[in-house]
């Protein structure tokens, strides 16, 4: 008996109970890894069955033996065609190109030869395996060929699919050992109020660290109101209060970026709403005052609609007035402008540059060329090319900061693979190539640089102090004209 084979045995048990058949108990897969080439594939076959008629694949939380893992369950359905007596196996491969490329196959085998072109019940032959082990958010690509299979110069009959598992969020992924070490069970149960003239947070720590940071953000998330140090946490709640005044916090959120042991600065950001704390004062005040006080709280805000209305409706008659004499002016619909945006690597790509890129794109009428949009197009002409086609076509080009608070090193966004490295070589490419252009006065125009929060230019990117410099979002609207007027 060779050395290696109880492994064997004892993996074909597992995948056994895992591998159910569907149909009469007579037929039936038994699976087993089989990461070679099969022996079918080295001899030429004289009779070979068809393809799959089809292959899904889905993701399931494993059975109670690993519940750390989430598998993959990937069903497939025979073709109907005589040629199924000769099926004896299907093999499935599975390739990830996570941060780590993997790959691997099974094979089942079929327990018996296939009689009938129809499952018992009378319907198609369907089976599925459970297995795999997946990682969240990455792209699979799961292809299944029968055996035995065609020969060299016959139709191949492989059938394949591509998969993405899903974030840290998902239901069955928030339990995997990768997800919660990215904080995935952390229940922060946020509560934060306006006050006059700060908002105060409470949240729920993690026992998986004490360090956090809370920042108010606007409601498009760009804009840093207000934020707190990294705060050392050692109570299980925890209470902040953050100077920013309501005018400043309307419609404004709590985000708490927690710093783990185990996911650093990349761990999962929360978000919660801010009430008015002077909501809940007057609720509580209400309780308590006299009938006739309650009926004048409730008279109070009707009254003053009331009121509004009245002067709105007396406003508009005096407009429509005034509109007579004068045509409406309707301002025509402009072609959105194209901007191509270079960002400074410290820049969180996923938190901040995306989020800038679609600020743009919804708020100031801007068709947005980034690098890592265009991916394809920039591995085909390589950097150099790429960016001094854009640069043409571009009608602005931005440069983008961000400040230290918003930094962050390369674990940043791992789904985004090197793009760090790719990130160093756009800039300074962008930065050098289009320098002489920062010499002429007529050229020059095409040129901003924006600063999200303190973000401050350092010396050897002096050539960029000629710009036209904004500070966002406190100069959003300078901003969004300036780079609108051509
Ligand atoms: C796997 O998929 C098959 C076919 O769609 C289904 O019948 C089976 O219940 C699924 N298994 C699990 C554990 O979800
Ligand atoms: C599967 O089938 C092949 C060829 O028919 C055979 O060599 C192999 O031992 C079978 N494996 C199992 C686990 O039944
Ligand atoms: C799967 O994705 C790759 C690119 O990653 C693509 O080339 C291929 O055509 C896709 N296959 C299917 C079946 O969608
Ligand atoms: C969340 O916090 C509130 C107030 O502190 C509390 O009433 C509620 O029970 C908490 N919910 C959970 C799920 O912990
Ligand atoms: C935060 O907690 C403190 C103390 O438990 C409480 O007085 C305050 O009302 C809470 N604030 C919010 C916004 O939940």
């Amino acid at each position: 008996m060779l050395p290696g084979l109880p492994a064997l045995v004892g993996s074909v048990v597992l995948w056994l109970s895992s591998a159910a058949p569907r149909g009469l108990s007579e037929q039936s897969i038994k699976c087993f890894p089989e990461n070679g080439p099969s022996r079918e594939w080295l001899v030429r076959n004289k009779l070979t069955p068809g393809g799959l008629r089809t292959l899904r694949v889905d993701s399931v939380a494993s059975p109670k033996t690993n519940p750390d893992a989430v598998l993959l369950n990937i069903s497939w359905v025979l073709k109907q065609d005589g040629s199924i007596q000769m099926l004896k196996a299907t093999k499935i491969c599975v390739h990830g190109k996570g941060q780590f490329l993997t790959h691997s196959c099974v094979r089942c085998n079929y327990t018996e030869v296939f009689q009938s072109q129809t499952s018992p019940d009378g319907g198609r032959w369907e089976f599925h395996y459970l297995g795999f082990p997946i990682k969240p958010e990455t792209a699979y690509f799961i292809s299944a060929n029968n055996i035995p299979p065609a020969n060299m110069n016959e139709d191949t009959a492989t059938i394949s699919v591509n998969y993405t598992s899903p974030d840290c969020l998902d239901p069955v992924m928030k339990y995997t050992k990768k997800c919660q070490d990215y904080g995935s069970l952390w229940r922060p149960n946020i509560t934060a109020c306006q006050k006059e003239k700060s908002v105060e947070v409470n949240f729920s720590t993690s026992s998986l660290g004490h360090h956090y940071e809370v920042l108010i953000i606007s409601h498009n998330i760009l804009d840093i109101l207000g934020n707190s140090d990294i705060l050392e946490l050692n109570q299980s709640r925890a209470t902040v209060t953050i100077p920013v005044t309501a005018e400043e916090g309307k419609g404004a959120l709590v985000q708490i970026i927690p710093y783990f042991s185990t996911c650093n600065n990349d761990c999962i950001r929360r978000r919660g709403t801010i009430f008015s704390c002077l909501e809940s004062v007057t609720l509580v005040g209400l309780k308590k005052s006299q009938p006739w006080k309650r009926l004048l709280y409730l008279l109070l805000p009707a009254l003053s609609v009331a009121l509004w209305a009245l002067a709105a409706g007396l406003y508009l008659l005096w407009r429509h007035g005034k509109a007579q004499k004068a045509p409406p002016h309707v301002p025509p619909l402009l072609p959105p402008i194209r901007v191509l945006l270079v960002y400074h690597p410290q820049a969180c790509f996923r938190h901040t540059v995306c989020a800038f890129a679609q600020y743009l794109q919804g708020h100031c009428r801007s068709d947005v060329i980034l690098d890592q949009w265009q991916k394809g197009r920039v591995a085909e002409m390589g950097l150099v090319l790429w960016l001094t086609a854009q640069k043409k076509e571009a009608d602005r080009v931005v440069f983008l900061f961000s400040s230290p608070a918003e930094a962050c090193d390369g674990s940043c966004d791992p789904s985004a693979g090197g793009h760090r490295e790719s990130a160093q070589d756009l800039f300074a490419l962008a930065f050098n190539l289009f320098c002489s252009d920062l010499k002429s006065r007529a050229s020059l125009a095409k040129y901003l640089v924006v600063s999200l929060g303190k973000a401050v230019l350092s010396e050897d990117l002096g050539a960029l102090g000629v710009c036209p410099r904004y500070q966002l979002m406190k100069e959003a609207g300078p901003f969004c004209r300036d780079l609108l007027s051509l």
